[in-house]
């Protein structure tokens, strides 16, 4: 099974989130993919109230949780509305609020701590990919995140190289297997009970095929391609 996560960011206002829900309500259940829609922290609990068997996940979530605390996302309102996945470390999070690697490594374990399953993203600037130092790049991000010592539950690890956000460019397939199998071999250093390795970038109708294609890959975390009935309806 595939896992495909819609990244509608802040794209959409309430009743667009809710008219691509009823969308993904309709399809039938397969077992080829797993749906999961990440809309605007807003909305997601309305969403989930007005569609129950649709699975959500959150954009982000605080560590400064229940209490004075002006502007958080509180772990707990995730868990009582059933949201079950938790998108963290996204590249547009770490630049805009400037979120760091230690940082995520505290949501990931306070996801991992309330059952919620963490999406960590990781990725490359274009200089390090130009420069051939992204393995580098990457296995230094999660040993920042990750910790020898942990056992984990459920995670999933997006990589999503960050010049190929939002741009139309893509690594080749060969690139992505090839980071795909150095991420697997470096992820054998740490103790998770199950890992996903999903690829995010510019993924849309035309090339979405090819990267599902990659036997290793566990799926796709796809921003604006996602916000579009028809990308969304390819997954009957
Ligand atoms: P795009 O699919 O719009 O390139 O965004 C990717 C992304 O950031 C998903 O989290």
């Amino acid at each position: 099974m595939k896992y495909i996560i819609f990244n509608w960011k802040s794209y959409l206002n309430i009743s667009e989130s809710m008219n691509l829900s009823k969308v993904v309500s309709k399809l039938p259940s397969t077992k080829k993919y797993k749906l999961i829609s990440s809309p605007n922290n807003f909305y997601n609990l309305t969403l989930k109230s007005r569609y129950p068997k649709n699975i959500y996940a959150a954009q982000n979530v605080d560590l400064h949780g229940k209490g004075a605390s002006t502007g958080s996302i509180d772990i707990q309102d995730l868990v009582s509305n059933k949201i079950k996945f938790c998108i963290l470390g996204h590249s547009e999070v770490r630049s805009n609020f400037g979120e760091t690697d230690l940082i995520i490594q505290k949501k990931t374990d306070l996801c991992l701590h309330n059952k919620i399953t963490p999406i960590v993203c990781i990725g490359e600037p274009v200089d390090i990919y130009k420069s051939k130092k992204t393995k580098n790049y990457l296995k230094k991000q999660i040993n920042k995140i990750f910790k020898k010592s942990n056992i984990y539950n459920e995670v999933i690890l997006a990589y999503e190289p960050l010049w190929s956000i939002g741009t139309g460019l893509t690594p080749k397939m060969s690139e992505i297997n090839d980071i795909l199998q150095f991420l697997t071999k470096i992820l054998k250093n740490y103790s998770f009970k199950k890992i996903k390795i999903l690829y995010g970038g510019s993924v849309n109708l035309s090339n979405i095929k090819e990267i599902l294609s990659l036997q290793k890959l566990d799926g796709v975390l796809v921003g604006s391609a996602s916000t579009k009935p028809s990308f969304i309806k390819y997954f009957k």
